[in-house]
């Protein structure tokens, strides 16, 4: 090659760094460093048997067919399973609002590639999840964020920002959410900022994506129904839902469901062939088994009662460690993988964590998850991975660890 490389590249891919989080693991190396940077979920909640089991039966029953192109809208089975899944959750739909996915990330990526030319405006929660910044940047659009306050999206400032755009710019294209214990945030919307989104988003008619991958797992608090449910009682076709079997059942599956309109979800299928054809069938017909032959409701309870001890052990540990005076606050989830924990605006926590990595302690900073306008003094922690004897051990190494800065704050 005479010109290098890198003049080659497309316009988008330029100046792209890549996805900020996948970089910062790589630098928790160590096994001394106890890592409350990931998002994964505990391999003591696997249904490692089960899998065992259904895979060989898979392998004795259809060998042939597994080892063979699977459709590109996803196995008639699992597109029924899911549907009965959802019925449990007060959705109502037909195999035509139904495509499998290759995880969520792919819906993100389906969602990002149908509605957004470049310069188009999506809705942001601030912060918001770092995957859907990645899957949504590569058709360039115009990140407009709305902050997050503990009930949810503020619903007030979205107001403000559609009337705003409406005639004098174009409306976003879409508003995209995580209303159950966001990543990276833990918070969850409320119930009547829900119905508030939804009159929004019919005034508007801006439609709402919601990705939902920790709704199962609720520790505390009364279930709310899904922005796709409370849609489907009023007019309905404003909401377009992603979900994934990662947090629900295990992330190497890497399988997902989108649900929405007919006509969306038979354009997001033509997307899909152009890049992964298929999702693998052996991956569907295990997700199948999760939902049709595994004891369900005995593995959801299994895994808030032992997700739900080790939220309730961080919490205590942060209550602990940093007393009001310190200036430290942080999200009580009611559920999910991750809380949010807010350090004086004096401290940067991008040069934190490496600070905290001479602590043997890691986390994700805050600025991850922002697409527009970076905050610098967050951080997300995960608790879902870690023993509940690291996360105490955890926080007391943070907490040293910014006893020891030079400044002596917090
Ligand atoms: C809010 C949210 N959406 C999507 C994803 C991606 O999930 P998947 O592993 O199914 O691609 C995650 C993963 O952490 C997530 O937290």
């Amino acid at each position: 090659m005479k010109s290098p490389w890198s003049t080659r590249y497309s316009m988008n891919m330029q100046d792209y760094t890549g996805y900020a989080i996948g970089k910062l693991l790589a630098l928790i190396e160590d096994p001394e460093i106890i890592s409350l940077a990931g998002g994964l979920p505990s391999p003591r909640m696997f249904l490692q048997s089960e899998l065992v089991e259904e895979t060989q039966r898979c392998f004795s029953d259809r060998l042939e067919r597994v080892m063979q192109y699977s459709t590109i809208r996803g196995e008639k089975d699992l597109i029924e399973a899911v549907i009965a899944f959802l019925r449990r959750d007060g959705i109502r739909v037909a195999p035509e609002n139904v495509m499998i996915t290759t995880s969520a990330q792919q819906g993100l990526d389906l969602a990002g590639r149908l509605f957004l030319d470049p310069g188009d405006a999506v809705v942001l929660e601030r912060p918001t999840f770092g995957g859907a910044i990645a899957a949504f940047q590569m058709q360039r659009p115009e990140f407009l964020g709305v902050e997050l306050t503990d009930d949810g999206l503020d619903i007030d400032r979205l107001e403000t920002l559609l009337k705003r755009r409406d005639g004098a710019q174009s409306l976003p294209k879409f508003i995209y959410v995580v209303p159950d214990f966001q990543n990276p945030s833990g918070v969850t919307m409320g119930l009547d900022r829900r119905r508030a989104l939804l009159d929004l988003a019919e005034r508007f008619d801006v439609p709402v994506v919601e990705d939902s991958p920790y709704r199962t797992l609720r520790y505390r608090g009364a279930d709310i129904p899904s922005l796709f449910a409370l849609d489907q009682q009023r007019s309905g076709e404003h909401v377009i839902g992603i979900y994934t079997f990662s947090k629900l059942f295990c992330p190497g599956m890497r399988v997902g469901f989108t649900i929405g309109p007919p006509e969306v979800i038979e354009r997001m299928t033509r997307i899909k062939e152009g890049g992964t054809l298929c999702t693998p069938k052996y991956n569907q017909d295990m997700c199948t088994a999760f939902l049709t032959r595994m004891d369900l409701d005995g593995y959801f309870a299994r895994c808030r009662e032992y997700y739900g001890a080790k939220m309730e052990t961080l919490l205590e540990a942060l209550t602990e460690q940093f007393p009001p005076h310190r200036g430290i606050s942080w999200t009580r989830p009611e559920g999910g993988m991750f809380l949010w924990v807010s350090l004086p605006r004096t401290v940067d926590t991008r040069q934190f964590f490496h600070e905290a990595l001479a602590f043997r302690v890691a986390f994700v900073p805050g600025e991850a998850f922002y697409a527009e306008r970076h905050e610098h003094h967050h951080m997300r922690v995960n608790f879902s991975f870690p023993s509940r004897k690291q996360l105490g051990e955890a926080i007391r190494r943070l907490s040293d660890c910014l006893s020891a800065r030079p400044s002596g704050e917090a």
